[in-house]
């Protein structure tokens, strides 16, 4: 992990109407590190991915990417820029192979250079040997941890140097979330830079170096998740006094 900041979120505010729904919030991540936000229902947290990954404009506030202010870029920008987004619920398109699914990931380089998609398929296939068992079939038959598995897939394909996930635990069994931390631990090991939302706080604080709680649009705690994972409040509020992290 290094100290430049590849992600650098300040003063952060998202409005849907009269709702402000983020108010306020400064987040970093710095290249290499692997950062989880966990808080409560509504806290703001999905809303905060959103306009980081441009998928809506902050009311106020930056985002800089790569030492570039990105405020307010649209999403297919963000993602030829490096930042993929696994979106909370997936999004796979159903009625298209997982093959199809994941050229889309690959689509913003396809136009500039198509050059090694193939030997990327073959990639993340080796590291979700289940899709490649399913690599025709259309994503809409596939179990939820296996759409969570292509989801991640695609968004591997627009070779990130940034892997934004929101609610990577939403629906699926523990079986499941045993494997698909440890893949994440490993691209984080290899270099990849990961901001992960997710509920499940034990999850969450167990696999990521730096941890944001967020609740009612701010950043309520921050610190090293090893910390958090000790920390009265945090036990009390999101942990129910269990913490499965490592000291
Ligand atoms: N499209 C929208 N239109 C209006 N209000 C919205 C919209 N999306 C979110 N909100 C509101 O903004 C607030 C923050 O929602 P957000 O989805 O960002 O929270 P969250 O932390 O991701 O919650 P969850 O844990 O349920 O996913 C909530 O009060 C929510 O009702
Ligand atoms: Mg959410």
């Amino acid at each position: 992990m290094t100290e430049r900041p590849i992600l650098e979120v300040s003063g952060l505010c998202v409005s849907y109407g009269r709702i402000e729904a983020v108010r306020g919030v400064d987040i970093h991540v710095g290249a290499g590190e692997f950062v989880g936000v966990i808080g409560s229902n509504g806290a703001g947290k999905t809303s905060t991915l959103r306009a980081i990954s441009g998928v809506v404009k902050p009311a106020a506030g930056a985002v800089n990417f790569d030492s570039s202010d990105v405020t307010g870029q649209p999403s297919h920008r963000m993602v030829a820029r490096g930042l993929a987004m696994v979106p909370e619920g997936r999004m796979v398109f159903s009625d298209q192979s997982v093959r199809d699914n994941l050229v889309l990931g690959a689509y913003t380089r396809i136009k500039t250079d198509p050059r090694g998609v193939d030997e990327d398929i073959e990639k993340t296939i080796a590291m979700f040997p289940r899709l490649g068992e399913r690599i025709d079939q259309s994503a809409g038959t596939l179990s939820g941890g296996e759409q969570q598995m292509l989801a991640i897939a695609r968004g591997l394909l627009s070779r990130p140097r940034l892997l934004v996930i929101d609610e990577l635990s939403l629906g699926l069994a523990p079986k499941i979330l045993d494997m698909l931390f440890p893949v994440l631990i490993d691209l984080n090991r290899k270099g990849l830079s990961i901001l992960l939302v997710e509920q499940m706080a034990s999850y969450a604080l167990s696999v990521t170096h730096r941890t944001y709680v967020m609740e009612n649009g701010r950043v309520l705690l921050e610190g090293k998740s090893s910390d958090l994972a000790h920390d009265e409040r945090v036990l009390d509020a999101y942990l129910g006094r269990r913490s499965h992290a490592r000291g």
